[in-house]
């Protein structure tokens, strides 16, 4: 009784389907079956349904029912809303200074090697499939300031499947290594030109996200163009904030006119409900305030926070004033790529803030579940929460299938362990081993099609 103009269903599983909704971080379904439409899109999710009334329903066969086991569960995937793409060649390196002194003497040099398209192609063709494999399923990355590379970041991932905002990263000021920098007219004509060509690839899931680099990076003439750029197009912005205490001391010397490193931001018209700020440690009450009024988000990056010694941002506080949030491996200044890393020492730091005041109040891993795929509160970091995030019917259909008990695998599970231990001990004990297939937009891309298997340098 459906005719061929609608959806046809692509994949229906039945299971166990775990996710966090506006009511609950945590939402387990058991015996439930959830089919997916050829368009990438959730068709159903139903808890207890007869399989057969759903098959004549939509119209396909139950014996194409993808039955998981026991320890298996489907969740959506991961966002990374914060991490550095052109970084990751040195990740797991390079931890022994503070963020001025490890970007000088790090980080610039091996940006300013993306002029070379070869050597992008070997390491973005890494990143992107090393974060798939690992659940990432929307990455927000900062490339380098050359758009021939950006450019082809986003054709990777497009290519690989993942779903990405990627930034031209922008600055027209960097003093100690005066080579890796662009002119602010250069910047506003090649900002320009990535996101026309980028917008003119169509690739469904990529989009251009404007990004000044931080504040000490960019004269203010070119921060005021940049927020124009975003403004007029209704584009993404993504930054750095507040970091290290060093920065925020630069921060108020180069800008002596702002009374605060937000207050920069707001002035040039760059704190909007699709920005997203990385870090945030020292931010006030009263800046916190302007963020949650401007709808701008904050991506927590605790890995990067600790490696570099940079500060513990207090999340409970983040929401207590009711500022979106999301996570960020911020490689490679945080050493993992990997987003369960990022919810571990996002519950280590919250229990380090309580180790030092106890009457801190701790994330629970249920809060940092939901901070993993849906910021907190919704709508997404990434404004992107009416498409992605969950699975309600009408979304796009990104998923994790989790088989908690692999051979040699990282997770012992015992007798009597319900869904809610199975989920528990994934999230604080497994890893790219126990994620046996992942799904962006319908489209499985993990594993990866033997066709890509020989993309890129190995
Ligand atoms: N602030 C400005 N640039 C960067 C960067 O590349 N990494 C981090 N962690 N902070 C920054
Ligand atoms: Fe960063």
């Amino acid at each position: 009784n459906r005719n061929d103009t609608e959806p046809h269903i692509a994949h229906v599983f039945r299971g166990t389907f775990v996710h966090s909704t506006r009511q609950a971080p945590v939402e387990i379904l058991t015996n439930s079956l959830l089919g997916v439409d050829d368009e990438g899109k959730i068709a159903f999710i139903e808890k207890d349904q007869d399989a057969s009334r759903l098959s004549k329903i939509w119209g396909f066969e139950t014996s194409k029912i993808k039955q998981l086991e026991q320890y298996e569960f489907l969740m959506p995937g991961m966002v990374d809303t914060h991490i550095h793409a052109s970084q990751y060649s040195y990740s797991g390196t390079a931890l022994d200074l503070p963020l001025l002194e490890w970007l000088k003497t790090y980080t610039f040099p091996v940006e300013a090697k993306y002029k070379d398209l070869e050597f992008a192609r070997n390491i973005y063709t890494k990143v992107v499939r090393r974060t798939l494999k690992n659940g990432t399923t929307t990455a927000c990355y900062f490339a380098t300031i050359h758009t021939d590379a950006s450019l082809l970041l986003g054709e990777l991932a497009d290519k690989l499947g993942q779903r990405a905002l990627v930034g031209k990263v922008c600055m027209d000021c960097n003093p100690k290594v005066p080579q890796y920098k662009e002119s602010q007219d250069e910047c506003k004509k090649e900002t320009d030109r990535f996101i026309k060509e980028l917008l003119k690839k169509k690739y469904p899931n990529v989009k251009p996200v404007v990004t000044p680099r931080f504040a000490p990076s960019c004269s203010s003439a070119l921060l005021s163009q940049l927020g124009e750029i975003a403004n007029n197009n209704k584009l993404h912005i993504q930054s750095h904030i507040s970091e290290n205490k060093e920065e925020v001391d630069l921060v108020k010397k180069l800008f002596p006119d702002c009374k605060s490193y937000t207050d920069v931001y707001l002035k040039h018209n760059l704190l909007t409900d699709r920005t997203v700020m990385a870090h945030g440690c020292y931010l006030t009450d009263e800046e916190l305030e302007t963020f949650h009024e401007t709808g701008s988000a904050i991506s927590h990056c605790p890995n990067s926070n600790i490696s570099i010694c940079s500060g513990m941002l207090n999340v409970r506080n983040v929401l207590n004033h009711k500022v979106k949030l999301g996570l960020g491996t911020d490689v490679a200044g945080g050493y993992s790529p990997s987003m369960l890393d990022a919810m571990r020492r996002t519950l280590d730091t919250s229990k380090a803030l309580t180790i030092q005041d106890p009457q801190h109040q701790t994330l629970t891993f249920e809060e940092v579940f939901r901070a993993l795929h849906k910021c907190v509160p919704s709508p997404s970091a990434l404004s992107l929460d009416d498409q992605i995030g969950n699975f309600e019917v009408g979304k796009d259909f990104d998923a994790l299938h989790v088989n908690v008990c692999v051979p040699d695998g990282p997770v012992d599970v015992f007798p009597g362990e319900g869904p809610e231990v199975i989920l528990e001990k994934f999230l604080n004990l497994g890893d790219d081993r126990n994620i046996s297939a992942v799904y962006v937009a319908g489209r499985q891309v993990v594993p990866f099609p033997e066709t890509q298997l020989s993309v890129g340098t190995f």
